[in-house]
Order: C-alpha cells, then sequence, then structure tokens
C-alpha cells in the first residue's frame, strides 16, 4: 500500500514538473504564439489587461508603434486589450493595421476603437469646455463601465517590459487607492510645478500622467468625474498642461487616493538630459515617454532610435536577430554615447535582454 502511495506522488510530482517546463513560453519569434492555440482554453481563464489611449491628430502612426511594442514585449502570453478612443481619419488607419496583425497573430490580442466621447449628461458643457481629445480620459470611469481596471498610456509611450511588470502596482493599492502615477520630476531645481504652476499639486513636485494606472471600480465608487467638473471650472486660467494639471489639483485634494509608482515605469528626456537623476540601474527601464516629441526628433538619439527600431520591426520575423540584435548595435553608435542620455542605454534594454536574449 505505502509503494503504491510512494510512486502516485511520484507520478503526480513528475507530471507537475512536466507540465510546467512545457507552459513555460520558449520561442524565437512572436509568429510561433501562432502554434500555442492548444492553449488557449488556460488563457480564457486568465485576466484581460485593458490598454487605453487616445490618438488624435497626427498620431496615428505613434499609436500603432505603442501597440506594437505591448505586443513585442507580450512574452507571457497575457490577453491584451487595446480600447483606442479616436477620430476619422485615425480610425480607418488604425483599424487596417491592427486588424492586419491580428491576422498574422491571431488569438494574440484585441481590440476596439471607439469614437471620442464625453458622459451623457453634461455632454454639451464639456464639449465646450475642453478640447475633446485632452478631456478623454477623465471620463473613463463612465465610459468603460464594464471595465474594472486600465492602463492608460499616452501615445508617445513604448513598452520595454510585459505588461505584468507595471500592472502588479494594482496588487500594491492600499483601501483608499484609485490610481498610480509617477512623479512629474525628481529632483526641485528642474521641476516644473514646484517652479511654475500657479495651482495646487499633488506632493512636492506633481505627478506625470502619461501613464495611468485606473481602478475604475475605485474611481466610479468615489464619484471622480464629480470632482473633475468643479476644479475644471475654478482653475481653467490658470492650468497648462490640461488633464494632467486637473489630475495634480485633484490629487493634491485627495493625496490618501493616489499611489505612486517609480520613474522607471514613465521615462522621460528629463531624467537624463541634464543629468541622470531616475535610477534605472538596478531594474531597468519599464516604460520609456518621449514627451515633447522626442522620438521624432534628433534631439536625444537613444529616444528616436528606441522608436524606430520597433516601428520597423515585422512579428513575422525573430526578435533576437531582428529586434535586439539590431537595437543592441544602433544604441552603441557615437551620436548616442555622445549625448547625455547615452549613458542609460544599457538600461533600455535590460528586461529585452532577460527575456530575449538569453536562449539562442
Ligand atoms: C442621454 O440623455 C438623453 C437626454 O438627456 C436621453 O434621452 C438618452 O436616453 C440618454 N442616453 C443614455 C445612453 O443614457
Ligand atoms: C479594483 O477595486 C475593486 C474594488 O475595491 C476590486 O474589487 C478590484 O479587484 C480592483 N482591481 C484590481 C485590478 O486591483
Ligand atoms: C494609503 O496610502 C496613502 C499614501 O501613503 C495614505 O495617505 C492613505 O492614508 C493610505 N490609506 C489607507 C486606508 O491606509
Ligand atoms: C541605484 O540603485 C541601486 C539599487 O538600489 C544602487 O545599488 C545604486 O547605488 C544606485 N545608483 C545610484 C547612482 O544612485
Ligand atoms: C563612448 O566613446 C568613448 C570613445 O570612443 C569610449 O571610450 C567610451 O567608453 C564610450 N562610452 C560608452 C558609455 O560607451
Amino acid at each position: 500500500m505505502r509503494h503504491f502511495l510512494m510512486s502516485f506522488l511520484i507520478i503526480m510530482a513528475l507530471t507537475t514538473i512536466f507540465y510546467i517546463l512545457s507552459e513555460r513560453p520558449h520561442r524565437d519569434s512572436i509568429e510561433s504564439f501562432k502554434s500555442d492555440t492548444g492553449h488557449s482554453e488556460m488563457r480564457h481563464r486568465r485576466p484581460t489587461y485593458h490598454i487605453v489611449a487616445v490618438a488624435c491628430g497626427q498620431r496615428a502612426q505613434e499609436t500603432l508603434v505603442m501597440i506594437k511594442s505591448a505586443i513585442l514585449f507580450n512574452y507571457y502570453h497575457e490577453c491584451l486589450k487595446f480600447l483606442i478612443f479616436t477620430e476619422d481619419p485615425l480610425t480607418e488607419i488604425i483599424r487596417e493595421k491592427l486588424t492586419d496583425w491580428r491576422d498574422t497573430l491571431p488569438q494574440l490580442f484585441e481590440f476596439e476603437l471607439l469614437p471620442l466621447k464625453f458622459p451623457n449628461q453634461s455632454e454639451m458643457e464639456w464639449k465646450t469646455l475642453f478640447k475633446p481629445c485632452a478631456a478623454q480620459r477623465l471620463f473613463l470611469p463612465s465610459l468603460l463601465t464594464e471595465v474594472d481596471s486600465l492602463l492608460y498610456v499616452d501615445t508617445d509611450i513604448l513598452f520595454l517590459s510585459p505588461i505584468t511588470d507595471i500592472w502588479k502596482f494594482f496588487d500594491k493599492f492600499n483601501d483608499s487607492q484609485i490610481a498610480a502615477l509617477a512623479p512629474e520630476h525628481e529632483n526641485g531645481n528642474v521641476g516644473w510645478y514646484n517652479r511654475f504652476a500657479r495651482h495646487p499639486f499633488y506632493g512636492e513636485l506633481g505627478v506625470n500622467s502619461g501613464v495611468m494606472l485606473m481602478n475604475l471600480t475605485r474611481m466610479r465608487n468615489f464619484n471622480w468625474e464629480q470632482h473633475v467638473f468643479p476644479i475644471y471650472k475654478e482653475y481653467k486660467f490658470r492650468i497648462t498642461w490640461g488633464d494632467q494639471d486637473i489630475i495634480n489639483i485633484l490629487f493634491y485634494y485627495h493625496p490618501d487616493k493616489l499611489h505612486i509608482i517609480p520613474c522607471e515605469y514613465n521615462y522621460r528626456p528629463d531624467h537624463c538630459m541634464y543629468m541622470t537623476i531616475c535610477n534605472t540601474s538596478y531594474s531597468g527601464i519599464k516604460l520609456i515617454h518621449g514627451n515633447r516629441g522626442y522620438f521624432h526628433s534628433k534631439k536625444q538619439p537613444l529616444f528616436k532610435i528606441i522608436y524606430d527600431s520597433i516601428e520597423s520591426f515585422q512579428f513575422s520575423s525573430s526578435v533576437y536577430t531582428d529586434f535586439l540584435l539590431p537595437l543592441r548595435s544602433a544604441l552603441r553608435a557615437q551620436s548616442v554615447n555622445e549625448s547625455s542620455c547615452g549613458k542609460i542605454a544599457g538600461d533600455i534594454l535590460f528586461v529585452a535582454n532577460i527575456l530575449f536574449g538569453a536562449s539562442y
């Protein structure tokens, strides 16, 4: 009897180990996701990660590159769902490309393109007060009533790590926190809000709204939108950065509602162009933010090189040979070395080296 039990336990243990090993992702290109459809049953039990952006004006291509980076770094096959609020003619440009990618990578991500819209009650009021695009994200709690939580990103954000890296902060929220943001600055000498703002703002140096974890369930319970409106009315002539300022003012009055995430989750040129003020040597840069057009200018070549390398990557090719190796070598360029942000070139690929660099 005891022998029987022992062998039963051993067989169970071996089966478990085999299962764990065979479930581990191992692949050379994103395309091999395709052959994983057998695991779709498992995927269905996993959470959906909503990623939301608002795309207007000339931002179609940038939005697509942002989405591509999230898919590229979706190493663990999480269910990603992109909700993009946009307007014509961007809608068709984005739809065409995403449909194309989804045909190449079935089951890998979902998307929905939504028109810019405002909550029903006060639609007219908001439309006349705000530029639609700037205000859109303030209304996500009442527009996406079926969504519990999401990651909002500006279109000039690129993922350099899997979605789960940032999503884990939801678990760190205490009972009062409804959203998470990174500081606008790390250093008071070069901070904007502490030197120039004519309105109250969160904390010592304010927060940057380019990357925002939002627990919509909690935001709805807090009646978020009812707080936004009076703030806008009172401060509209004193705000410079639109919705970011409103968010800063709101959390000035409700600091217990905001969770702060580290600067490597919203890494901007300001963190390296004068001096290095965000320490990324320990865990690398997780999301990079090319604000003020830095992905498209040569001022700090590092930013443009990363953007270009993701833009030109094809999902059908090898992540290692066609993304990691060329980007590694591009980052060694003299122009990068000579720029102030070149100092953090090694931290750009910190996560990518671990995910894509080791096993080939
Ligand atoms: C929006 O408001 C209008 C009038 O105030 C009403 O007729 C309509 O049913 C509302 N729509 C929704 C989706 O609540
Ligand atoms: C958001 O908050 C609600 C209510 O507290 C909670 O049930 C839910 O699990 C939270 N979502 C996440 C992703 O933490
Ligand atoms: C949650 O954390 C914030 C910031 O540390 C704090 O102000 C707030 O009181 C905390 N809330 C609870 C319920 O502990
Ligand atoms: C950066 O952080 C790491 C780990 O926390 C630490 O060992 C290192 O000294 C820090 N570097 C700087 C320049 O502060
Ligand atoms: C930058 O280039 C100089 C001269 O070629 C070299 O000595 C130095 O190690 C380089 N720095 C980095 C960070 O690669």
